[in-house]
């Protein structure tokens, strides 16, 4: 990044030109993307923001509860649409087609919230990376390449188009962010959905949310990777008091990256890999067997989906 504080008086001045004397609805999940993009147009419009909070129930175990307490003063507004994502991906088994319905959802229930409070402009926190991909053709990043055409927005505003996660991160020190925020690791648009290889279902986002939450308490803190997660990627035997089952497997990753295009596996320390693995089948009684990703990018992506 050339200059941080150039970039931030840019960004603003744009977000007030494109805004106009419209209202702007955001969707605030709590990243570092969105959460840069909220604090410049919070400087640039002040309460013209609306920023939405879409609980999917694809996010991560405890995130409402800190998306709460961390945004709460922004009158940041809360939307539970558990329901109809589920109903959206009952039955879609194809990667890409998932990526689009969430995609879509996201924009159904953005458009509903806008028409709620008059906001007539659509701010998003897209990066340079997810812009490239999705261009790419490699996937469609749900705020880019999956977004119907149909919008019922005056304009989308996306201040970050042009950074990479790395300069985001920088402008978020800049504009005094929380740590918490700044260093927080990726986490996909479409949530657990993307980790879930196949149909997803309550019950397997329930499987893959606490699996999560074990490899984040096991990793983040202590080898710091640029993502750490589990996904479950299909069944398998095994055997659990007593009894033959067919189970899940889950799937770790834990890479280290600089932008996201390419990464690289964290060499583990054995014992902490059978602990964790061990914790993840004692916990989660669907859960069979635990394998962890040696591979870097390419020729895998980082999710699974
Ligand atoms: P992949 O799986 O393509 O991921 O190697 C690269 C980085 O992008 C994140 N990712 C997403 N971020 N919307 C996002 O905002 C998406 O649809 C999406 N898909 C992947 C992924 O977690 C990784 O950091």
């Amino acid at each position: 990044m050339v200059n941080t504080q150039k970039f931030i008086d840019t960004a603003i001045a744009r977000i007030q030109k494109d805004a106009g004397d419209g209202k702007v609805v955001m969707a605030l999940s709590g990243g570092v993307d969105s959460s840069v993009c909220a604090a410049l147009a919070a400087r640039a419009i002040g309460d013209r923001l609306v920023p939405i909070y879409v609980d999917t129930g694809l996010m991560r175990k405890g995130e409402t509860d800190r998306i709460r307490t961390l945004f709460g003063d922004m009158n940041l507004h809360i939307v539970d649409a558990a329901d109809e994502f589920f109903a959206v991906l009952e039955g879609v088994t194809d990667p890409e087609e998932k990526r689009k319905a969430i995609g879509e959802r996201f924009i159904r229930v953005f458009e509903r919230e806008a028409q709620r409070t008059g906001a007539t402009h659509l701010l998003q926190g897209t990066i340079y990376p997810d812009r490239i991909e999705s261009e790419g053709g490699i996937k469609s990043h749900h705020n880019v390449g999956g977004m119907p055409l149909h919008m019922e927005f005056a304009s989308v505003i996306e201040p970050l188009e042009d950074l990479y996660k790395d300069e985001v991160r920088e402008v978020a020190g800049a504009l005094g962010l929380p740590a918490e925020i700044q260093h927080r690791m990726p986490f996909p648009g479409p949530g657990l959905a993307v980790r879930v290889i196949g149909e997803v279902t309550r019950e397997k986002v329930e499987m893959v949310r606490e699996a999560n939450a074990i490899v984040e308490e096991y990793l983040v803190e202590e080898f710091l990777p640029w993502q750490c997660f589990a996904a479950l990627v299909g069944q398998g035997t095994g055997v659990k008091g007593d009894v033959r089952l067919h189970g899940w497997i889950v799937a770790v990753r834990a890479v280290f990256s600089r932008d996201g295009m390419t990464a690289d596996p964290l060499l583990l320390p054995y014992d902490v890999l059978t602990s964790m693995a061990s914790k993840i089948t004692s916990e989660i009684p669907g859960v069979a067997r635990v394998v962890y990703d040696v591979t870097p990018k390419p020729p895998a992506t980082i999710e699974y989906e």
